[in-house]
């Protein structure tokens, strides 16, 4: 399976600085891993045009209608886009993102014929009263309920733990790998043709010092990348590129 970093820029980035950091990525990048970018929706078409896979950081449920303020799925499809990350804890908690409500937008991503990227997590008071398990399964099962994938492109699915992101305390290679081993065997219950081709993605910290020691376990298939994404030298390190 080929890795995956994925860059989430969150709210950073001018469109200057977003032709800046293309500039100086692309020539060095060699494709070893797949690499896309997440940035403010203004500037996804300029990401596009340089022949980078960009995404949506979230979209509207619908594809089309009065929804002011909100972006339709299916014509950053017709844009050339290429995923919409779903569930960040960013959006749980400041926009009062459910798994249920997300269960709708995950649909529509996947019916418009574009990659989400649907995010799980535990909050560290989850973690330390040991829910950290039941909680990710209520996550997949509610957020992904009666989905039906066309091919294991159709989703990917990080672990980022709120206690690692923009923290720099990142969970230990020993800690992801258990959670994305449960992951994965949830993903092949509900999945039985593709759970086990799915990318798992671990986000949370990553750079490019732990980066390697991450992708090595066994069901780490990339990372979903904050802080560490923004600069194109430290991006080229977590995509192989050095
Ligand atoms: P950091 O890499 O800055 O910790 O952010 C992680 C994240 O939220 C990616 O979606």
């Amino acid at each position: 399976m080929k890795k995956l970093m994925v860059a989430n820029w969150k709210m950073n980035k001018n469109g200057n600085e977003v032709m800046e950091f293309l500039h100086a990525f692309k020539p060095k990048y060699s494709q070893k891993r797949d690499a896309w970018i997440a940035s403010q929706a203004l500037y996804l078409k300029l990401i596009i045009n340089e022949g980078v896979s960009a995404g949506l950081q979230n979209c509207s449920e619908h594809v089309s209608g009065a929804y002011t303020g909100e972006v339709s799925p299916r014509s950053f499809k017709e844009m050339g886009g290429t995923f919409v990350i779903t569930g960040h804890s960013e959006r749980r908690q400041y926009f009062n993102e459910t798994s249920r409500s997300l269960n709708a937008k995950n649909r529509t991503v996947l019916a418009e014929g574009l990659t989400a990227i649907y995010c799980v997590g535990e909050t560290l008071a989850e973690r330390e009263a040991n829910l950290t398990l039941s909680l990710i399964a209520d996550q997949i099962h509610q957020g992904l309920n009666d989905l039906s994938l066309a091919n294991e492109n159709n989703l990917v699915v990080a672990y980022e733990p709120v206690w690692a992101i923009g923290t720099g305390k990142t969970a230990t290679p020993a800690q992801a790998q258990e959670v994305h081993a449960f992951i994965r065997q949830t993903l092949k219950a509900k999945f039985p043709a593709f759970g086990d081709k799915v990318r798992i993605l671990y986000g949370g910290s990553v750079k490019p010092d732990n980066v390697e020691e991450l992708l090595s376990q066994k069901d780490i298939d990339g990372g979903l990348v904050g802080g560490a994404s923004l600069k194109p030298k430290d991006f080229l390190a977590l995509c192989g590129d050095v």
